[in-house]
């Protein structure tokens, strides 16, 4: 790893020895010390020197998955620190960084010194990747990303914890998701990438916890960018949708109980719901947008919050109980709609998106309100109508949604 990212060993050999994982695997041993090799290659933060306890948030990506933007504050006003290091998203999954910068005047690139002080000072941080931070990742991802070595498990896993261990918080909460608005398709999958970054954090000293979490259909309402920023403040004032409000409150508590700050689930659940309740969790978030150059009032009034000029209605086309709403799909039509990007460095538009009026197990007559579109022009709304309607399975009989968390691995 440090000839790789000094460049002594080319490109060429390295594509040759991904390649050889992608067939061949790694076991665990192997795979954390490559972990390990990855972490040092660049400058390593070792927040928990500075504070402790210290926590770290990470979710593989999914459609409206907004939930580090609401669980980071919800912890820091329980009085648990947070570091959050945060990536951009790349095609139909949005990246926390994106969505943070919704807020006029945010800045998510700190440097060392700006991030550990924030934290410090407010207790929470949310920044973006540096690129001094496990450097032979990002010189490892571009080589994957061009040579289909992506999808190796311990590649993935290594890659995500590297730049874990390099941040070097005491606690870690991993929210792997799995369906069709994921990365991982399924549970085996899901579980087996869980399985083996709480391996990796265990053998580093990082005290990881890994969840197992739903991702069929988009989590919550919004999918897009300024859009989902409101949706948080809404989790974050107790308003929000239920889905998404369970599974914040879920993780914000197991953190508190990872740390020991609360001695049970239900302690920190009542923790929390507190937070929410005094307006501290809102608060806080408002607090650490301003410290990072953002405009605090677009937290205290989502309304103003960017928004598209167009917003249209689409409707039911049908009577009937939704059965699914396809997540990776409804992801693609709000990236044709500029919230996501094609290529790596695309612009976005942060305004667009989409406002889901219902979710499965909902009854709806033909013609309520089913998506809210929000759009740069009334032809995107157009094209889009047939596409957002094929996201949807109706059924004529009543329809139970799955389980959100489908396992929590220690
Ligand atoms: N996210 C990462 O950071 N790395 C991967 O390899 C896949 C997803």
């Amino acid at each position: 790893m440090e000839q790789y990212t000094h460049e002594d060993i080319p490109d060429y050999q390295m594509a040759a020895w991904l390649m050889a994982v992608c067939w061949r695997g790694m076991d665990d041993r192997e795979t954390s010390d490559l972990t390990l090799a990855m972490a040092r290659s660049g400058e390593q933060l070792h927040v928990c020197e500075r504070l402790m306890p210290v926590v770290d948030k990470h979710s593989t990506g999914g459609v409206g998955d907004k939930v580090t933007l609401a669980v980071a504050p919800l912890v820091a006003a329980c009085g648990v620190a947070v570091a959050k290091m945060t990536g951009r998203g790349l095609g139909h999954t949005g990246g926390t960084v994106d969505k943070l910068e919704s807020i006029s005047g945010l800045r998510t690139a700190l440097t060392r010194e700006e991030f550990l002080s924030i934290l410090q000072e407010h207790g929470l941080v949310l920044a973006g990747q540096s690129a001094e931070l496990a450097p032979a990742d990002g010189k490892m991802y571009a080589l994957r990303d061009v040579t289909a070595t992506v999808e190796s498990i311990p590649l993935i896993a290594a890659s995500i914890m590297s730049k874990k261990l390099a941040v070097g918080a005491s606690h870690l909460l991993l929210d792997v998701k799995v369906g069709a608005g994921a990365f991982m398709k399924t549970r085996e999958a899901a579980h087996e990438l869980a399985r083996i970054m709480v391996e990796i954090g265990q053998r580093a000293g990082l005290y990881t916890e890994a969840a197992v979490t739903a991702m069929e259909q988009p989590l919550g309402r919004a999918v897009g960018n300024a859009l989902e920023v409101a949706e948080a403040v809404a989790i974050l004032r107790g308003e929000g949708p239920a889905d998404v409000s369970q599974l914040c409150r879920h993780e914000a508590a197991e953190l508190l109980v990872m740390t020991g700050a609360a001695p049970s689930h239900e302690e920190a659940e009542r923790r929390v719901q507190e937070a929410i309740k005094s307006g501290r969790a809102l608060a806080k978030l408002a607090e650490v947008c301003e410290a990072q150059g953002g405009d605090p009032q677009q937290i205290e009034q989502p309304e103003r919050l960017p928004r598209a000029p167009v917003i249209s209605m689409l409707t039911a086309p049908r009577s009937g109980y939704i059965a699914a709403i396809h997540a990776e799909r409804v992801g693609l039509a709000a990236m044709r709609l500029g919230a996501g990007r094609f290529r790596k460095g695309d612009p976005i538009d942060h305004r667009t998106g989409l406002l889901l009026q219902a979710k499965v197990g909902d009854y709806l007559q033909a013609g309520d309100p089913l998506v809210e579109i929000h759009a740069r022009s009334e032809e995107e709304c157009a094209v889009l109508r047939q596409e957002l309607l094929a996201c949807y399975r109706w059924s004529e009989n009543p329809v139970q949604s799955g389980p959100l968390i489908y396992e929590i691995l220690t």
